[in-house]
């Protein structure tokens, strides 16, 4: 039986399963390590930042990161523990990310990511973001990003 998720903001004790997380699922292959703990812990700091993670039993199962600007965010990092994915903890957090969005009057998502990394290219997909664009050596000018957006917005009642 698998257990269930729960979702909260991080706090400082993630920092560092946030920032090893990065390095072997995300940045594995890449020189170097980008989101060292000073940087998550940045982000965590962040007044534009929102940090959004999962919980399976006292361990950390996934997190997202997200940038908002003015009208824009951008999802900067998002990773959950092959254990536990195919179990809509990706979803949710984006859903948790996409509502804080648009109560902050954000009407569009953006996010990169390596063009070899199809798993994230379907479940990008599945949420309804199209691909736009591509940027060639975005990655240590070596590996090129596949660009992604979507446009959010509240479903309104339509009158009768
Ligand atoms: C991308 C990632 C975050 C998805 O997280 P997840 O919790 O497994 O995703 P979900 O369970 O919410 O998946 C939702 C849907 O996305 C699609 N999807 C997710 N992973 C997929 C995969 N490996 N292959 C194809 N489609 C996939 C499916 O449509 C899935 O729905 P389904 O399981 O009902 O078929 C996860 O694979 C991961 O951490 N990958 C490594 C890090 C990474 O690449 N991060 C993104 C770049 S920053």
């Amino acid at each position: 039986m698998t257990s269930a998720f729960t979702l909260r903001l991080g706090r400082r004790s993630d920092i560092r399963d946030i920032a090893v997380m990065s390095r072997c699922l995300i940045e594995v292959g890449l020189r170097g390590w980008s989101w060292h703990p000073t940087r998550v812990a940045r982000a965590l700091n962040g007044r534009d930042c929102s940090v959004v993670v999962a919980d399976v039993g006292q361990r950390l199962a996934g997190f997202a990161i997200a940038e908002f600007g003015d009208s824009s965010a951008h999802l900067s990092l998002l990773a959950v523990q092959p254990a536990q994915q195919r179990r809509g903890i990706g979803v949710a957090m984006i859903d948790w990310l996409i509502e804080s969005a648009l109560t902050a009057g954000i009407t569009q998502i953006k996010v990169e990511m390596r063009a070899n990394n199809f798993a994230a290219r379907s479940f990008y997909e599945a949420l309804g973001f199209s691909h736009n664009g591509e940027v060639r050596g975005y990655y240590q000018n070596i590996e090129t990003a596949v660009r992604m957006q979507r446009t959010i917005g509240r479903v309104t009642a339509v009158e009768k």
